[in-house]
Formats: C-alpha cells, sequence, structure tokens
C-alpha cells in the first residue's frame, strides 16, 4: 500500500473514533444510575419528570394569591405605573423612620447602577449621556431645584417603574437599598449647594 493511501485511511480511522464519542442529535448517551442523578424530592427548579400532583405537571408551584413571601413585605408597591401613581407617592411613601446605612451602600449602589448616566457626582456627565445627549433629562444635574424639592417616594416611585429614558431599577436594587440610594443622591444634590462642604457631605454617608 502506498503511504498515501495509509495516511488517508489513518486520518479516516481517527476521525470516526473522535466523532463517534461525540452525542448526536437526540441522543442524550447512556445513564447508569439515574436514581442517583435525580432528586426524588419535588425540586421547583430542577424537574426530570411531569409531577403527577401539581397542576400542569410542574414542580414549581404559585404563590398562593394575596399573600407574601416571609421577609419580603417591603417589595410590595401598591401605587400603579401611572401619572396618577407618581404623584400619589409623593405624599404616600416615605423612607422606613429606622432606615441606616452604616457603610456607605447608598454611594456604593449610586456608584455602580446611576454613574453611568447621572455621573458620580449627580451633574448628568456619565459616560452614557455623554454619547447620547438626546437622553438627557431637561434638569441639568441633581445641583437643580427639581431635584433638590422632588419629594423622595416620587424618585422612590421612579426607581420601581422607570421614567421615560431611565429603565426600572426594581430588580437590581432592593427596596431598603433603593431608599439608601435616594438619599445619597440627595446629599449630593445638598452637597452641590455648598460645594465647600462637599467632600465632609460625602463623608459622613459612613456614619448615616
Ligand atoms: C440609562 C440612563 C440612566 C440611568 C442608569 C439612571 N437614570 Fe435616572 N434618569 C435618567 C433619565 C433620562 C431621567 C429623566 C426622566 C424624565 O423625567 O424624562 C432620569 C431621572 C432621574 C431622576 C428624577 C426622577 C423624577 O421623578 O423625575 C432621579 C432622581 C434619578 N433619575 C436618579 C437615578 C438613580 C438614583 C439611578 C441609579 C439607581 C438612576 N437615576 C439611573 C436616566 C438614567
Amino acid at each position: 500500500m502506498s503511504k498515501k493511501i495509509q495516511i488517508i485511511i489513518g486520518t479516516i480511522a481517527t476521525a470516526s473514533l473522535v466523532t463517534s464519542c461525540v452525542s448526536r442529535g437526540e441522543n442524550t448517551g447512556w445513564e447508569y444510575a439515574p436514581d442517583m442523578y435525580y432528586s426524588k424530592g419535588y425540586e421547583p427548579y430542577n424537574q426530570a419528570d411531569s409531577n403527577s400532583v401539581s397542576p400542569y405537571g410542574m414542580s414549581m408551584r404559585e404563590p398562593v394569591a394575596g399573600t407574601v413571601a416571609y421577609g419580603k413585605a417591603d417589595y410590595k408597591y401598591a401605587l400603579p405605573n401611572s401619572g396618577e401613581g407618581y404623584e400619589a407617592s409623593a405624599t404616600q411613601i416615605a423612607a422606613p423612620a429606622d432606615l441606616t446605612d452604616a457603610d456607605g451602600r447608598g454611594k456604593y449602589l449610586y456608584e455602580i447602577y446611576c454613574t453611568p448616566c447621572h455621573g458620580y457626582q449627580g451633574n448628568n456627565d456619565g459616560e452614557v449621556f455623554k454619547k447620547v445627549a438626546t437622553l438627557k433629562p431637561a434638569w441639568k444635574g441633581y445641583t437643580d431645584e427639581y431635584i433638590k424639592t422632588l419629594p423622595e417616594g416620587k424618585i422612590y416611585h421612579t426607581l420601581v417603574y422607570g421614567k421615560n429614558n431611565m429603565g426600572s431599577h426594581a430588580s437590581v436594587l432592593k427596596p431598603v437599598d433603593r431608599w439608601r440610594v435616594i438619599k445619597y443622591v440627595k446629599q449630593l444634590s445638598a452637597a452641590a449647594a455648598a460645594p465647600a462642604a462637599a467632600a465632609t457631605t460625602q463623608d459622613s454617608t459612613k456614619k448615616n
């Protein structure tokens, strides 16, 4: 046999060996001990078979209507995503009286989620606003009277639902952290009013 043919046969043999190990199409391969892989308990997020007890064969159950999961009461937000809801938030929604921010979490989260648009000092000079100036709100920054006098409840409403070009931040900030961020926004707007005190005002986040 010529050397050339030997090489060709060798290549084909190796290729078929390699591909035969790869599972094809619907073939999931062999399982030797499925009882050990799949829990017999009802696993809501990891379901192998149709559940014979629950509706639609799901192991995951809907929560009972009108109930709130333990420890999640503050996630309940009664006001609707509408103009009326926004107006009502001004007087009906307020920060918890016992709110604390010992480790400056409000500032920390603000710098992650808000600076891309509003900038580190709240001057609306974040990278996104710099690139797409048409996204910017009418008010110049947190120094503006608008933000200084904006009720905290309305900011909370905006964080829950979003407002025009600002999206909802409800999925990234838990309720207590939304309030911490709002307090930091108010601090930035107050600090801007008295620039000399700005540095010390920011340090004081640690003590709140
Ligand atoms: C994608 C850019 C973007 C991000 C990120 C963003 N905002 Fe905004 N924000 C906006 C825009 C645009 C408006 C103006 C909305 C309007 O009134 O049209 C706005 C409005 C606001 C207002 C005024 C709300 C009101 O009720 O009028 C506050 C306060 C605010 N943002 C704070 C925050 C905070 C705090 C964060 C971070 C948790 C944040 N924003 C993240 C773009 C952004």
